[in-house]
């Protein structure tokens, strides 16, 4: 259909106008919608790379991050490791290290810290024994270092456990060992010292508790003690993650 000439001109006027009201609102928007700032990783016209944000000169740390050398981050000094703790160690931090080392070390190193958690009695390479002399006879920081960098087969804990975390499990190593190595000379003068066998029958416990405990004999499930010689070369998988499974047990494709 053809449009008469005046009704033509009259809807293109109207149409110039709202397109240039819409312009001009647009105009007053901008400060407030569109601010005239970069959000993070937004490109720019601006600089030649195309990106916002400027390159940090080298070495940049933001505020609270920089943790390079100090003792509580690194647990050397000089490159050695301290038989001192970063800050002091009262109940709370005892408390924490043991709700932390029950979650994230008793798998492999049981609650007791012998070296045999569910995880290596199913055939993991052995944990570390805290009570035998070689481990027993390291400076506190030697735990923080191990739980921070791994140690041969083991994984390291960083991830997991924040540096004050570490130094809280490091204390609770110390007091797991302290456990099995206590003296009468530990106990503050005038306490109260009883035998484990009046506790335990105060407590009426079975008759053999206080005897010396005998560790029973490695479960040996079927398969266990395979996979013990080459553990390190598993890319510090956990076991169990899929990284490890056998291919047989990764879920089947479903057929269409
Ligand atoms: C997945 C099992 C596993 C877990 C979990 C684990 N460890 Fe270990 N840990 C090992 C193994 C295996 C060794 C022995 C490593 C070796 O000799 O190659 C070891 C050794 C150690 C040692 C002895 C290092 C030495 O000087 O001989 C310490 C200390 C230690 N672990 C602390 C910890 C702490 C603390 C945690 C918890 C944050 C933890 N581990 C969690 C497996 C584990």
């Amino acid at each position: 259909m053809r449009m008469p000439s005046s009704q033509f001109v009259f809807r293109w006027t109207l149409t110039s106008a709202t397109l240039a009201a819409l312009t001009l609102m647009a105009g007053c928007r901008q400060d407030m919608q569109n601010e005239p700032k970069m959000v993070p990783q937004r490109e720019s016209t601006f600089f030649a790379s195309g990106r916002s944000v400027r390159p940090q000169a080298l070495g940049t740390v933001s505020r609270g991050q920089l943790d390079a050398d100090t003792y509580f981050h690194s647990g050397l000094i000089d490159n050695q490791e301290q038989d001192k703790m970063p800050f002091p160690v009262t109940m709370d931090v005892l408390l924490r290290g043991q709700e932390r080392f029950n979650i994230y070390c008793a798998p492999c190193h049981s609650r007791v810290g012998n070296g045999r958690g569910m995880i290596v009695e199913r055939g993991y390479k052995p944990a570390g024994n805290f009570q035998e002399a070689l481990i027993l006879n390291k400076p506190i920081s030697h735990y923080f270092v191990v739980m921070t960098k791994g140690y041969g087969a083991m994984p390291d804990y960083a991830a997991q456990l924040p540096a004050k975390d570490r130094w809280a499990v490091a204390a609770y190593i110390r007091a797991l060992q302290l456990s099995q190595h206590a003296t009468i000379q530990d106990v503050p003068q005038g306490t109260n010292i009883q035998t484990l066998a009046e506790v335990s029958q105060q407590m009426g416990y079975a008759p053999d508790f206080p005897q010396e405990w005998v560790l029973p004999e490695m479960t040996n499930v079927p398969g266990a003690g395979e996979m013990k010689t080459d553990v390190t070369s598993q890319k510090r998988a956990m076991p169990g993650t899929t990284q490890n499974a056998p291919k047989n047990n990764r879920p089947k494709k479903l057929k269409k």
